[in-house]
């Protein structure tokens, strides 16, 4: 499936915002780290709708289009299913609906891991068809030559270490990581050659608080964690969990308001009125003049 959009580099590509602001600039994101310290954290939430990422957006510095709208729009069982397509329409929709944030897709499971070129040919594709300024890939040192070649070839990339949904099979499960020695040296190992490779940030999911500390002190670029400790120079979220859109609350999220209960005691007034015929009323109904 292929998109089209007019590409303004300074305005929402779809509707133009009353006052035009610059979207902010991979560069930009890569500087909040400067010798190793970030002042004020980078603020990034997801984003798949363009209606989710108009009201998300001038509260954040960057709207991932994560390959969890597996799970949280398509109901799948995890997000190895997501292709490439699914994530080029939702990226598309994501571009269309923000004018300030940084938008970063997800590569899915299956379109990078191969070899550099086949990275390349799907990134670039990514790229092309939404407009989005950047990539993510989960992967620590096994992904840092392929990483170093799509930044050498133009292509921006975000890492994504310790616990990496799409290796869900091999894992087992998606228990916080770097609680044995071992296990938390590999992902300090993953960190600097994620790091050393040129990724201009870098996910840090599911890992004892320590290692999330270890990991941004290890890394030149930003870490943006997810249940990774206070000590990441940015914090990400899933929007839907923190909105409280899900009954399961996993320990790393906060929720911020109790949406799910929103729309259904809306829904439920809704068909109630609808029932007893009381919508819609004299103000919903078109008259003859
Ligand atoms: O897919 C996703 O939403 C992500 C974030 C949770 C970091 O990778």
């Amino acid at each position: 499936m292929s998109t089209t959009f007019t590409i303004d580099t300074s305005t929402s590509r779809a509707t133009p915002t009353p006052q035009p602001m610059r979207r902010l600039t991979i560069p930009a994101i890569a500087a909040h780290k400067a010798n190793g310290t970030t002042a004020t954290p980078l603020v990034m939430l997801t984003a798949y709708t363009v209606r989710m990422a108009q009201l998300l957006d001038p509260h954040c510095d960057i709207l991932l289009v994560g390959d969890s709208l597996g799970q949280v729009i398509y109901g799948l069982p995890s997000t190895v299913p997501v292709t490439l397509e699914i994530m080029c329409a939702h990226g598309a929709a994501v571009v269309r609906g923000s004018y300030h944030s940084v938008v970063i897709i997800d590569m899915p499971f299956g379109s990078y891991e191969e070899s550099p070129e086949q990275a390349f040919r799907s990134c670039a594709r990514v790229l092309k068809e939404t407009g989005a300024a950047g990539v993510k890939l989960e992967g620590g040192a096994e992904m840092a030559e392929t990483i170093a070649f799509l930044v050498a070839r133009g292509i921006p990339v975000m890492g994504h270490i310790g616990l990496t949904p799409q290796s869900v099979n091999t894992l087992g499960g998606y228990g916080a990581r770097g609680r044995s020695d071992a296990e938390a040296a590999k992902i300090v190992a993953d960190a600097k050659a994620v790091s050393d490779a040129g990724a201009f940030a870098c996910v840090v999911e599911g890992v004892v608080a320590p290692l999330g500390e270890a990991v941004t002190k290890a890394m030149a670029c930003p870490t943006i964690g997810i249940g990774a400790s206070s000590a990441c120079d940015g914090q990400v979220l899933v929007a839907e969990d923190m909105l409280g859109l899900f009954e399961r609350v996993p320990r790393f999220v906060k929720r911020y308001a109790d949406m799910a209960a929103f729309v259904s005691e809306a829904a439920a007034q809704y068909a109630a009125d609808v029932r007893a015929r009381v919508f819609p009323g004299d103000e919903q109904t078109y008259s003859v003049k």
